[in-house]
């Protein structure tokens, strides 16, 4: 690195991270959502200790994450989507999902599956009390990616 550019310490933000808010402020409202970097809306989510980052919308149909509960299903922690009640992993972004392996089984038994990632996860770091957000820019599309996009943005903070 150039002397102009200091090299990066621990209490420096990581490269291509962007501020979201202070970290007691995320904590006290638990869950925050801003757009990022002008193109993506984010939902940053404080829940059980540990800070979040994730597509603010719903990769079935746009629906908001942010005004989703958080509960647990197959030891997992997922954010409810308020439209049609989809549960989205934390963690990975996973699609949760109840199979059922015979239907002609009385009383039926369900399994919880996962569809694989179909929201878009990004990296969530705090430095000294402040929270930044790396954004996820994986080329593998991800489902929710489709919600991505200026019509979605607008059509979408009218519904
Ligand atoms: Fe989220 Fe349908 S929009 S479950």
């Amino acid at each position: 690195s150039s002397p102009s550019s200091p090299p990066p310490s621990c209490s420096s933000p990581p490269p291509a991270s962007h501020f979201i808010g202070k970290k007691e402020d995320i904590v006290k409202a638990g869950r925050v959502t801003k757009l990022v970097n002008g193109c993506r809306d984010v939902l940053v989510l404080h829940h059980q200790g540990r800070l979040h980052a994730m597509d603010m919308r719903c990769y079935h149909s746009g629906g908001a994450l942010q005004n989703g509960d958080i509960e647990e299903f197959n030891g997992q922690m997922c954010i409810v989507c308020p439209w049609h009640k989809y549960k989205i992993t934390l963690a990975e972004g996973e699609g949760l999902y109840q199979a059922v392996d015979d239907p002609t089984a009385k009383p039926l038994r369900t399994y919880w599956r996962s569809k694989g990632v179909k929201q878009r996860i990004h990296k969530v770091t705090e430095v000294n009390g402040d929270v930044y957000v790396t954004l996820n820019d994986s080329s593998e599309a991800v489902d929710s990616d489709v919600y991505q996009t200026e019509r979605y943005r607008t059509v979408l903070l009218k519904a």
